[in-house]
């Protein structure tokens, strides 16, 4: 196990406690077209001041996520499962108590701040509002709080007055963090706040957000597409495909030595921050992520597992918990939440009876590498 002063974005007072838990959590979108299955069964757990980052491609189910955790999606969305923040089961929140908790509880910086901030108003009103609404402040001290709360995101007092389209969109985004800040929430949920930035800008933003929540005890979920970002900014890393969680552990083991297949790949398109040559050269996926429309039957990630077998086109995978190692047998009917992903097949096979617990070398297509300990 890395010790954790060795492991990137890693903060001495995470502890776990369980401020989020999800249990078996699942989004499914109305649409004319059809029921599109965005988030399938995501169970998660998030300790408090602890910083989680939520990686997968795009359309992999992450910001679908990251909104039903405080009911942000549109109607045409259905949630099952249970979402429990702090205690509370955010599913059987009334309207009023979620209100309460948006902003105060837990708060969002979304992508793209251009959109998220309302361009008629200046900013340091739009910071001051949640303090308002929440009545956490007078209007006089919430004024002198968008001054203490700018400084904080490293921008000068006098841009309370600005409007969105004045600032730069680095400067936009510290707003929005700002914003995120103003209730001393103890949640904070960053859907890409970095992705529409350039590199430096990136690099930035990163460090002040992790310089916040540093010593507040204010739990992170990071939520982007770029793994190396993850690794470098939070504690441990959950991978998402095609709406389920495939992966789950500390940072610097999910990024260097990923068990999923499919982690690995993504670990490997998106190597170290800052090292320029390898961002040249990144060893991607072939390949696109499936439509949850029409996901691949067996495994989703089959038809573009560089590792697949045969059965992996007809049979489903159980996940390894992360505290158990493959040799030993999972039981089919565990589903323990936090699982460390290695794609055992050990679900039987309902037509031909009980079967070894390793797949058989003769499986393994021709010219792919023997599947490893996955
Ligand atoms: N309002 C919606 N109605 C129907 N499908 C949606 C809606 N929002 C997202 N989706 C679909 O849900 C899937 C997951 O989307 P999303 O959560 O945005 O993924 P990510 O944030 O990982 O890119 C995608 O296939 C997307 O097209
Ligand atoms: S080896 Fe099979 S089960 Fe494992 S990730 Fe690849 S396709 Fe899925
Ligand atoms: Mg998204």
């Amino acid at each position: 196990m890395t010790s954790p002063e060795t492991r990137p974005g890693t903060r001495p007072e995470a502890r776990r406690g369980g401020l989020l838990e999800l249990r078996d959590v699942a989004v499914t979108y109305r649409s004319a077209a059809g029921d599109v299955p965005a988030v399938r069964g995501v169970s998660l757990e998030l300790a408090e001041g602890e910083a989680l980052g939520v990686a997968g491609e795009s359309g992999s189910g992450k910001s679908t996520l990251a909104l039903a955790l405080l009911r942000l999606l549109p109607k045409t969305a259905r949630v099952t499962g249970e979402i429990m923040l702090d205690g509370e089961d955010v599913l059987a929140m009334t309207w009023g108590r979620l209100r309460a908790v948006r902003w105060a509880s837990a708060s969002v910086v979304f992508q793209g701040a251009q959109h998220a901030l309302n361009p008629v108003r200046r900013v340091g009103t739009q910071i001051a509002e949640p303090l308002l609404v929440h009545r956490m402040a007078t209007p006089a001290r919430a004024r002198t709080r968008v001054t203490e709360l700018l400084e904080q995101v490293g921008l000068p007092a006098w841009r309370a007055r600005s409007y969105p389209h004045e600032l730069s969109g680095g400067q936009r985004q510290r707003v929005m963090i700002a914003m995120a800040l103003a209730c001393e929430p103890q949640l904070i949920i960053a859907d890409e706040p970095t992705t529409a930035l350039d590199v430096m800008i990136q690099a930035q933003v990163l460090t002040l957000i992790r310089s916040l929540i540093a010593g507040r005890g204010i739990s992170l979920i990071m939520i982007s597409h770029d793994l190396s970002v993850l690794a470098a900014t939070c504690d441990r890393l959950a991978v998402m495909y095609a709406g389920r969680l495939v992966e789950t552990g500390p940072s610097r083991e999910v990024f260097t030595g990923a068990r999923h297949p499919y982690s690995r790949a993504l670990a490997e398109a998106f190597p170290t921050v800052g090292d320029f040559a390898s961002r040249m050269a990144p060893r991607g996926l072939g390949g696109d992520p499936p439509d949850p429309m029409r996901l691949p039957g067996g495994c989703s990630f089959h038809p573009r597992c560089p590792v697949a077998l045969p059965s992996c086109a007809w049979r489903d995978v159980e996940l390894w918990p992360a505290d158990r190692a493959p040799e030993e047998p999972a039981s089919p009917a565990s589903s323990a939440p936090s699982h460390t992903a290695a794609c055992v097949h050990v679900l039987p096979d309902p037509e031909a009876g009980p079967e070894p617990e390793t797949t058989g070398e003769d499986e393994t297509p021709a010219g792919r590498p023997a599947k490893e300990s996955a």
